[in-house]
């Protein structure tokens, strides 16, 4: 599937806030928070609908909404939780499910060490959150994992993405459709995103 990747200023000015080194927890959580939303718009575009009737002051008409409970909002943690409620603000019935991954640091690969998800997850929309996709190796594993326990529809948000974490996941699971607010220049030696944020865990939670 394509990537969509966000050409929209407000998106790049929340995007710049972010990597700024200067900005300090409680604005990274907002600015996390807001992107997501704004990418969420874009992303929930083709959630189930229904037709109800609706009575205004003036008549009644048949107006469309969402369907409750369709989809699910998977954060990888840690850092996938400052996405979280960016999407509730939209979606405030929206089940969570929690997939918890870290990446080993000498050799980058994921650790699996929790996973929690809501009832009937196969007949979810699934949406995957997590700020950075770097090597791709958490997103490729929580795909797998999902997939495991039944999901048949994935999407991946993620705020900042590294090419070959891009193409890591296209290569694994063709079939999830991935959002990326900005895609960034490469890895550094250790795995970091360039230009990226820095560690986005760290940021949110202001643990460094
Ligand atoms: C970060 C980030 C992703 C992962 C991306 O989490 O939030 O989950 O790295 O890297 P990858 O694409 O190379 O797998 P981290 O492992 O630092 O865990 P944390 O959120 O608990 O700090
Ligand atoms: N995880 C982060 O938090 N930042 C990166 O740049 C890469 C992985």
């Amino acid at each position: 599937m394509s990537v969509v990747i966000f050409d929209h200023p407000l998106i790049k000015h929340k995007v710049a806030l972010l990597r700024d080194k200067h900005t300090h927890t409680n604005q990274f959580r907002e600015l996390t928070e807001e992107i997501t939303t704004l990418m969420a718009f874009e992303a929930l575009n083709d959630i189930p609908t229904k037709e109800v009737s609706v009575t205004t002051p003036l008549e009644t008409i048949t107006q469309t909404v969402v369907v409750e409970n369709s989809v699910a909002i998977i954060p990888i943690l840690r850092a996938g939780l400052g996405m979280v409620n960016g999407i509730h603000t939209l979606l405030p019935t929206a089940k969570v499910g929690h997939i918890g991954m870290y990446r080993d640091h000498d050799t980058l690969q994921p650790k699996e060490y929790y996973c929690k998800l809501p009832e009937k997850i196969n007949e979810k929309i699934c949406i995957i959150i997590d700020p950075m996709l770097a090597t791709g190796g958490s997103a490729v594993a929580a795909i797998d994992l999902l997939k495991k326990h039944g999901a048949k529809k994935i999407k991946l948000m993620n705020i900042i993405a590294a090419p070959v974490g891009i193409e890591a996941v296209q290569k694994a699971h063709p079939d999830v459709q991935i959002y990326v607010a900005q895609k960034d220049r490469c890895l550094n030696e250790n795995g970091y995103i360039l230009p990226g944020l820095g560690d986005a865990g760290d940021r949110i939670f202001g643990t460094k």
